[in-house]
């Protein structure tokens, strides 16, 4: 009976400016176990989603595991179980879902012997998400910048020194397709050039640690102003966190959480952001993550 072990860090993609592009992983992670047994395909749940995943081949770690069977021409296996213990809040910005791929695409790859490099299974996790800005930093750690081609993902991993963050998840639900459907299909130059241009200086800014040039820069003109009015009290929590004292205040991915980088403490940060939530009616949970170095472990 094999165990194949997968940690999958949470990731906070597009940074401000980086839409679809830049990801930071975050030092919080699911766990997933797969073992070869019984008959079918079986997922068990504990932590986050335990009440609401899908505990057959639809759960989205299963069918990601299928998917590399299929990829590299190999029989689906009799019997697989997949034990899941997650601590990243579903639908909220914060990557469960690209973890969740990988978890599955690494485990079935490992379980088969490793066909896939890391490179291969970053270009599968990207298709199956539709963008690579998640699945980079969950892989490989740090701040990643990464885009697709039609010749697979294109990707570089920056080390970052340590940042003080608050991450707020309000309890609201903006699944990724409804605010993806929420963008423009074009966007005017002026703003794709302030975005472009702010997206290079945030790379500078995280590497070195330039909290004055992040307060700057770190600002978006392709994504936020259409999805923050979608959820209750983003736009009071956003504003709440720069008048706390925020370097800076971003969506954490397409939402519905926030992102703010503190100089010091981002416990105010965070407190702050609570508030303005729970002004505006929604039950919010805050965190203070630490960026993550490393990407994805597998073992066994
Ligand atoms: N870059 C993506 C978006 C992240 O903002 O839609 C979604 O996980």
């Amino acid at each position: 009976m094999s165990l194949v072990r997968v940690r999958v860090p949470a990731t906070s993609a597009n940074l401000g400016p980086g839409f679809d592009c830049l990801g930071l992983a975050l030092d919080w992670w699911n766990e997933a176990d797969f073992v070869l047994d019984g008959e079918g395909v079986q997922v068990e749940v504990h932590g986050e989603g335990a009440e609401s995943l899908p505990l057959g081949r639809d759960n989205l770690i299963a069918a990601a595991a299928l998917r590399l069977y299929q990829h590299t021409g190999s029989a689906a296996p009799h019997g697989l179980r997949i034990i899941c213990n997650n601590t990243i809040p579903l639908g909220s910005g914060l990557g469960s879902s690209a973890a969740a791929v990988l978890q599955g695409l690494l485990g079935a790859n490992r379980l088969l012997g490793d066909p896939l490099s890391m490179d291969q299974i970053l270009v599968l996790a990207a298709e199956l998400e539709g963008h690579p800005d998640n699945g980079a930093p969950a892989l490989f750690g740090g701040l990643t910048a990464a885009v697709m081609t039609s010749n697979g993902v294109i990707y570089r991993r920056l080390a970052v020194p340590a940042l003080a963050l608050a991450v707020v998840v309000p309890q609201f639900s903006l699944p990724t397709r409804a605010a993806r459907a929420a963008l423009p299909a074009q966007v005017a130059l002026e703003d794709a050039v302030f975005n472009l241009s702010r997206s290079t200086l945030v790379v500078e800014a995280l590497r070195s640690a330039d909290l004055d040039l992040l307060g700057q820069v770190m600002d978006d003109r392709l994504h936020q102003p259409y999805r923050l009015p979608l959820i209750p009290g983003a736009q009071a929590a956003h504003q709440a966190a720069l008048d706390a004292g925020a370097v800076a205040c971003v969506l954490s991915g397409a939402g519905p959480s926030l992102l703010a980088v503190a100089r010091s403490d981002p416990r105010p940060l965070a407190a702050a952001m609570l508030a303005a939530f729970q002004a505006a009616g929604l039950s919010a949970r805050a965190f203070t993550p630490v960026v993550s170095p490393i990407g994805a472990q597998v073992s066994g």
